[in-house]
């Protein structure tokens, strides 16, 4: 433990009680608990992908008619959300319009899909993953008029499996932040309630798969940025275990040979029952070491579980939300039903949680800095960094105080020795070795994604200090699913957690995530559905 870091930490935790406590006087009045979205009308809006695609196989469907639906939606939600950064819905609809010839026309339509599963399908895409001839910008001011000029791997993947892209959805500046809000693009809403940020940095993903106006999102994910906008907004994201899912047309990005065991790109969407299909084509030819498609029964799942971070380290963070740690019990009390093997896991070994996360964070050096164009080697220019940072707190900066703070921190090497981060990176291979034993083949740990829901616009201070339940998980490399679990009682926003597994098992999150879905509900929606057909 960092003396000076823990310091900090506690004193976060006091002040996040102490508002907590008296926070209420600096509240606006209290409003009424429904976001005001309008309700989904049109019943192709809560289908999953898989129905979705036996309807188009079975030509009961055309894409336009589909790619039209989402585009009718994003539009109605998205003056309340602002999730969207450029959209190219005529040239989504022409896409629409060729698949539909394509499957009118094929002489073997289950080959035809066979070939390329998400046929006619729309997709929404983070900013930062490189949409070829749309906005590049990924929040920052500096990039304003960026481009891309080809698709990145994963979208260029996906593309040739079928999907039709529909937009390029908000992010923080750089993505380098847990609330997508710019200077560029001001802030995006909360679909549940408009005063609370939908995360970061897949905010605008989280936004727009939480109101129903995407049927699936990429998103990308360097210290929960899948997760936390999934938390957030009450959906299902998977990051995927390290280096699966190449970053390849990411922006930031990195000529560090280990930068893609932290940074992977990941499926955010309503429907667990879709996410192995779309973690399959985003993998490219690694999936065939995730091993999607071998068969696994419920009962051969082990259950690990815990509340939060333990012992002394759990007593220095903000405690975990009530509500958060109930759903984990709910489940943990259904999987007991069904028969499963059911532990309550010894997590003693994650005493260094958040110092062995802020390695993870000082180990990026050679990613892009916004005080730069370039990446800079070395972690020269710190004053200027404070400099400019001091200038942002005063509203006078061209840069995002949240994305100048990450520059600091990897500039800073998070204020730890040399020695000292050499260390914490060593127990963290000792704690990849450790998850590794524990959870085996079979295994998965259900924990907190983070310990509260999501913050209202500009308070996400208090949950950023607790960056380490989602960080550490890039860190070690491991496949982590978000599950939505409902409502919270008291607020209306989201709650849900995270099945984390071994290296590669990342079938076993989604396993779970599926029948978590079937048992719970999965995805609820803002305002309650008022269909037509
Ligand atoms: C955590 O760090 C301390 C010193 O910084 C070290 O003594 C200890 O072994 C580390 N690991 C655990 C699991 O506590
Ligand atoms: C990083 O991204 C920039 C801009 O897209 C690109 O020019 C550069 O080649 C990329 N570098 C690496 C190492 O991928
Ligand atoms: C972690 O810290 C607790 C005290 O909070 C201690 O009892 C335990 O032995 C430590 N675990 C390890 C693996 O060092
Ligand atoms: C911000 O950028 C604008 C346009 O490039 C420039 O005119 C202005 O001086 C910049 N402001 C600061 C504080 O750097």
């Amino acid at each position: 433990m960092e003396f000076l870091l823990r310091l900090i930490l506690i004193t976060v935790k006091l002040l996040s009680l102490f508002v907590a406590t008296f926070g209420c006087f600096l509240k606006s009045p209290k409003r009424p608990r429904t976001s005001g979205l309008p309700a989904i009308r049109n019943r192709l809006l809560t289908l999953s992908l898989q129905e979705l695609r036996g309807r188009l196989r079975a030509r009961q469907l055309t894409s336009v008619e589909l790619v039209r639906a989402y585009i009718e939606r994003i539009e109605a939600v998205n003056p309340q959300l602002n999730a969207l950064v450029e959209s190219r819905f005529e040239a989504a609809l022409v896409d629409a319009a060729k698949v539909d010839e394509l499957i009118a026309h094929a002489k073997d339509v289950d080959k035809l899909f066979q070939d390329r599963p998400l046929l006619g399908l729309p997709m929404t895409v983070k900013e930062s993953c490189a949409l070829d001839g749309m906005s590049f910008a990924v929040g920052s001011l500096a990039r304003k008029t960026i481009k891309a000029d080809k698709d990145g791997v994963v979208v260029k993947r996906l593309r040739a499996a079928g999907a039709i892209p529909l937009l390029v959805s908000a992010t923080p500046e750089y993505c380098y932040s847990i609330e997508t809000d710019t200077l560029l693009n001001g802030h995006c809403c909360n679909p549940y309630n408009f005063e609370h940020t939908s995360g970061g940095s897949s905010g605008g993903e989280g936004s727009l798969n939480g109101a129903g106006a995407s049927l699936f999102g990429v998103g990308s994910d360097i210290g929960g940025s899948i997760r936390i906008p999934s938390l957030f907004c009450g959906v299902f994201g998977h990051k995927p275990t390290g280096k699966v899912v190449t970053v390849e047309g990411h922006f930031p990005n990195s000529t560090d040979k280990d930068f893609e065991h932290y940074l992977v790109l990941g499926p955010i969407t309503r429907f667990a029952v879709d996410l192995p299909d779309l973690l399959e084509v985003m993998a490219g030819e690694n999936a065939e070491k995730l091993r999607l498609r071998e068969p696994i029964q419920l009962s051969q799942l082990e259950i690990h579980y815990a509340f939060g971070f333990e012992g002394l380290n759990g007593r220095m963070h903000q405690p975990v939300d009530e509500e958060i740690k109930e759903a984990i019990a709910r489940a943990v009390d259904h999987l007991k039903n069904l028969g499963l093997a059911v532990q309550e896991a010894d997590l003693s070994g994650l005493n260094n949680s958040t110092e062995i996360s802020l390695s993870g964070v000082a180990s990026l050096g050679k990613m892009n800095y916004v005080l730069d164009a370039e990446p800079t080697e070395g972690k020269g220019k710190v004053r200027e960094t404070l400099g400019e940072l001091v200038r942002s707190f005063r509203g006078q900066s061209n840069y995002t105080t949240n994305a100048l703070i990450f520059d600091l921190m990897r500039r800073t090497n998070a204020f730890m020795p040399a020695k000292k981060l050499e260390q914490y990176q060593a127990e963290a291979k000792w704690l990849i070795e450790e998850f590794t034993r524990l959870l085996g083949q079979n295994g998965v740990l259900l924990f907190p994604t983070m310990h509260a829901t999501a913050a209202r616009h500009k308070w996400t201070f208090f949950p950023l200090w607790g960056i380490d339940y989602t960080l550490l998980f890039n860190v070690l490399g491991l496949p982590v699913t978000h599950v939505p679990m409902g409502l919270s009682s008291r607020t209306g926003l989201p709650i849900g957690f995270s099945v984390i597994a071994g290296p590669h098992q990342d079938r076993l999150c989604l396993k779970l995530a599926a029948e978590l879905e079937r048992a719970f509900g999965g995805w609820c929606p803002p305002t309650p559905h008022e269909l037509d057909n």
